[in-house]
């Protein structure tokens, strides 16, 4: 799998309400070949693109989202918190999100995100059916935190291309998660890097991915290590050292 140099953070979430179909269009508007979204259940099944365990931060609703209904959770409005010119957006499932990413040809990491006592399963159930013959392999990445979540992809479909996630620094024995679950990529918190761990990612043929990086002025000196990618809200704030890294 090629990944890209850039992927935008839930969208293009500098220029539009992450995670929604707004910031899809805006991704591809931009020319950003790549999206990462989060992907979570409401509480009747439905896969839905959003980051948080409630909706106060990103609409004009309060509650958790895994105890609203598909129609409850279309009453909210989730852009206008963002900016009033995007007034009457709502929330996104995951198939409608597929369909604007094949139908603007990006590609797509998306991101598990499972509360930690929650069982892995419905998630999975419910997503994969979503996924399968959606978009091709090349231009999908699956990744979570949660090693219950990569470990049930994994099982149930042994070329499924994943990526793991860790959050602040790298373990010492993220080679024995990296073994098992055979991924395309480890994700890092790129405040957390470390060379040795770095260099030994990159060693092992893997695709090193920073999060989320919004100042490329203090991320410059890590291309050198040999980052594949990173995770940005804004990636055109690196045009100018996209440019140098080319010539
Ligand atoms: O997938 C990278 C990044 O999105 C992980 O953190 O909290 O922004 O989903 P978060
Ligand atoms: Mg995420």
């Amino acid at each position: 799998m090629a990944l890209p140099q850039f992927i935008g953070h839930r969208g293009y979430s500098a220029r539009a309400p992450e995670n929604t179909l707004s910031a899809l269009h805006a991704a591809a508007d931009a020319g950003i070949a790549w999206v990462e979204l989060d992907v979570q259940c409401l509480g009747d099944g439905t896969p839905v693109i959003w980051h948080d365990t409630h909706v106060r931060r990103c609409s004009d609703g309060k509650g958790r989202l895994k105890e609203l209904t598909l129609a409850e959770a279309r009453q909210l409005d989730v852009g206008r918190w963002f900016d009033p010119r995007f007034e009457g957006e709502r929330m996104a499932t995951l198939k409608e999100a597929l369909d604007v990413i094949a139908e603007r040809g990006l590609g797509l990491n998306l991101e598990f995100k499972l509360d930690h006592r929650d069982e892995p399963s419905p998630l999975i159930d419910a997503v994969l059916p979503i996924l399968n013959g959606g978009l091709p392999r090349e231009r999908l990445l699956l990744s979570s935190f949660s090693n219950d979540v990569l470990d049930e992809i994994r099982q149930r479909d042994k070329k499924a291309p994943l990526g793991i996630l860790f959050s602040e620094e790298i373990p010492r024995d993220w080679l024995w998660d990296a073994e098992r679950l055979e991924p395309e990529s480890i994700h890092v918190d790129w405040r957390y890097m470390n060379e040795a761990r770095a260099r030994e990612i990159i060693e092992g043929g893997m695709a090193l991915v920073c999060y989320t990086v919004n100042d490329p002025d203090r991320f410059n000196d890590w291309w050198d290590i040999g980052v594949t990618s990173v995770i940005s809200d804004d990636p055109l704030r690196f045009d100018r050292f996209t440019r140098a890294l080319e010539n």
